[in-house]
């Protein structure tokens, strides 16, 4: 079998990536996060993990119902680095719902005939209808990072982009739609093992794409694109909620308890959705 991009990652992780980074790969175990700023030093227990996750997943089943019979909409956007784990979330959001209230949208590269609309033009068919929740992998924050870390947009387009997403958002959240921003954060480490692992499981292949291959060598230009982003896109009616996903399963967890604790749904149960963990989702202040 052929892998895609010729090994290309196998061969940054040799010869193009950081020194400490490839240490870092190299040393670690496999049960060990990497990120040395990551709160914990292990990832957490299968065990633990598939409790807690069964738990919050009754609740989402309650909250779809009461989605349904109350006619709410909700939008939940997923963003973040290639491989912070946005894909892997959504598969548990969703995982016991009735997929039909419980779409996902994950728009590819805009068309010409895209290209030619108003920004928002595209995402705003794809909002949700009463009764439904949206999962979006991937947004119109396309246009603050990866449309300026590989130059597909103007610096005209970026500015106007910010001028108007404020307005955009508030205008969604005072019609009524609950609106979520998740930002996954992971790290440089981190991110080239998850990589490396997509480039030789041939289930995970089509994870990968030319994008994620020239981006190895971009991530200081995505760290400055992803600081001015979350700074100018936040605010009290739209908030960021930043998620430390080194840990793919402490980060799951995180994300659906900040979503079921953001709604006050029909039989909640406060307490089997637990305290939202602090260290590992926060506001834009957590993120690094
Ligand atoms: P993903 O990580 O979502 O599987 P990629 O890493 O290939 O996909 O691309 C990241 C994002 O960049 C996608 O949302 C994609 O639509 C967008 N993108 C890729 N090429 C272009 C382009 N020429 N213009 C605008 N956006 C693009
Ligand atoms: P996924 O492929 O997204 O379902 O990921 C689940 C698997 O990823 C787990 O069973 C682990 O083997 C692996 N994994 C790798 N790194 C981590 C991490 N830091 N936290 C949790 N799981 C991880
Ligand atoms: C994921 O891990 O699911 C991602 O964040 C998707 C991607 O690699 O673009």
């Amino acid at each position: 079998m052929t892998l895609p991009f010729d090994g290309a990652i196998s061969r940054y992780y040799q010869t193009g990536a950081p020194e400490e980074i490839r240490k870092a790969i190299q040393t670690a175990d496999k049960d060990e996060i990497i990120t040395p700023s990551y709160p914990h030093r292990e990832r957490m227990a299968r065990k633990t993990y598939e409790t807690e996750l069964e738990a919050l997943q009754i609740e989402l089943v309650k909250l779809q119902a009461w989605v349904k019979a109350s006619g709410a909409r909700i939008a939940i956007v997923l963003e973040g680095r290639d491989a912070a784990g946005k894909g892997g979330t959504i598969k548990r959001f969703r995982e016991n719902l009735n997929p039909r209230g419980a779409r996902v949208v994950a728009l590819s590269k805009p068309s010409e005939e895209e290209q030619s609309q108003w920004y928002f033009q595209r995402y705003i068919q794809h909002l949700p209808s009463g009764g439904e929740i949206v999962f979006f992998d991937r947004s119109w924050y396309n246009r603050g990072v990866v449309e300026k870390v590989f130059g597909f947009c103007t610096d005209d387009q970026r500015e106007r982009f910010f001028h108007q997403v404020k307005g955009f958002e508030q205008a969604l959240v005072e019609d009524g739609v609950k609106l979520f921003k998740f930002w996954l954060n992971v790290g440089r480490a981190e991110q080239l093992r998850r990589f490396l692992k997509r480039e030789s499981d041939p289930l995970k292949q089509w994870k990968l794409s030319p994008i994620d291959v020239k981006g190895l060598e971009k991530w200081d230009a995505y760290t400055d694109a992803i600081s001015e982003t979350l700074a100018r896109s936040h605010c009290p009616e739209a908030p960021w909620t930043i998620v430390r996903s080194d840990g793919k399963r402490r980060a799951r967890l995180a994300a659906i308890r900040a979503v079921l604790s953001g709604i006050d749904y029909d039989n909640k149960d406060a307490k089997a959705i637990g305290a939202l963990d602090t260290e590992i989702c926060g506001g834009p202040d957590i993120w690094d």
